[in-house]
């Protein structure tokens, strides 16, 4: 196991496109463990995804049952999704958002307030599950990831949706 270092903004691979995975395989699922032992570096992270230490694969993290708002809402705890991809999704909620590989800024950003998500599990099964609130919001922004997109490629106004931080928390 390893923490792996996180690719920071503006960083070319942050906009890159992630390949599928073919097969859940030992090599695969030691990757996961150092991506988790990664996220899990961080208190208070939320998620991860695999380009963000510069493995182009579409491979997520997700638990926001470490966080305020999200341990306050029905959530799957930690949830490690293959090839996730968003079937379907609802509603609409502004968010206040971060990442590791933008520790200077924050944002409100624009999500759907649910999303059906089809993935494989760390076992290779497929999974159909459903997210709602924050945890939607971090499954949505891990998927971004996966397609080259940073939350600062979802604001709608520099100027009014946009905010400086001190430190990364
Ligand atoms: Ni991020």
């Amino acid at each position: 196991m390893a923490i792996l270092p996180i690719l920071q903004f503006p960083d070319p691979r942050l906009k890159e496109k992630s390949a599928p995975v073919t097969g859940v395989t030992a090599e695969v699922s030691a990757f996961i463990d150092d991506l988790l032992e990664t996220m899990r570096a961080f208190p208070g992270c939320v998620g991860i995804a695999a380009p963000q230490v510069g493995n182009q694969s579409r491979i997520v993290a997700v638990d926001v049952s470490v966080h305020r708002r999200g341990s306050q809402e029905e959530n799957h705890g930690l949830l490690v999704l293959v090839n996730p991809e968003i079937l379907a999704m609802g509603g609409k909620q502004l968010v206040r958002e971060g990442c590791m590989s933008v520790p200077d800024y924050t944002a409100n950003v624009q999500r759907a307030q649910w999303v059906l998500v089809d993935a494989l599990s760390r076992e290779g099964k497929q999974v159909i599950l459903e997210a709602i609130g924050f945890e939607a919001v971090a499954i949505q922004h891990e998927v971004d990831h996966l397609d080259g997109y940073l939350f600062l490629d979802r604001v709608s106004s520099i100027k009014t949706d946009l905010f400086r931080r001190k430190r990364y928390r």
